[in-house]
């Protein structure tokens, strides 16, 4: 069986992602959103897993991590990486990816959640099926990038737009192109 996985992430009008290594805005309605497409399982007896970067780990603030109800999962190529015993840390995407169909983790969908490194290895990965966007009207001068979105995705979903504290925003789904699965 080959896992597929889902990207999630909010960007602004250039792309951006993160400044400083942390987010450049706090919108309540993009954490409820992450929240429930994270989390969210159609099977109660299981979790959906987030994979991050070490650095998105540790962007975190300690009283949230790890992220509640998920199985989190860090990568980071530094061998003796301490973590708390109920996450999981792996050298690469793929070992990771592998671990899913190789032990029984109870595991129902699987979301890299960021940052810039992760999405850039993630969204040319072929078992990555569908992003979760939230599109930010506004620019926040961010140092860190969402990359280009692939070709073989397009867009199938759009909410309305959603204004908070003048920031405006929408929450946009893309899934493999039909053309690209024949
Ligand atoms: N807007 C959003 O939706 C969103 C979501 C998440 C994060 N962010 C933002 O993104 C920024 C962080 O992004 P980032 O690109 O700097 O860092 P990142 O992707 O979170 O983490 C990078 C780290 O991941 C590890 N890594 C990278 N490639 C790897 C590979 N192939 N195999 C194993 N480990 C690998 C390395 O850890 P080691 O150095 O330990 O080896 C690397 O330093 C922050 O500003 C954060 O707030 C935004």
């Amino acid at each position: 069986m080959q896992i597929q996985f889902s990207i999630i992430a909010a960007m602004d009008s250039e792309r951006g992602i993160g400044k400083n290594d942390s987010l450049p805005w706090i919108l309540k309605g993009d954490m409820k959103h992450f929240f429930e497409i994270t989390s969210k399982t159609v099977d109660p007896n299981k979790k959906n897993a987030v994979i991050m970067g070490r650095k998105t780990w540790e962007s975190i603030p300690v009283n949230h991590k790890p992220l509640k109800n998920r199985l989190n999962i860090v990568l980071t190529r530094n061998k003796i990486y301490k973590v708390p015993d109920e996450v999981l840390v792996f050298s690469s995407l793929e070992t990771a990816l592998v671990n899913f169909e190789n032990k029984n983790l109870n595991v129902e969908k699987i979301f890299v959640i960021g940052g810039a490194e992760i999405y850039k290895l993630a969204i040319e990965n072929h078992l990555c099926q569908k992003l979760f966007l939230t599109e930010i009207k506004n620019s926040f001068d961010c140092n860190t990038f969402f990359p280009k979105i692939p070709d073989r995705f397009e867009k199938v979903k759009e909410s309305d737009k959603i204004e908070e504290n003048g920031v405006e925003y929408k929450f946009v789904e893309y899934v493999i192109s039909h053309s690209q699965n024949v």
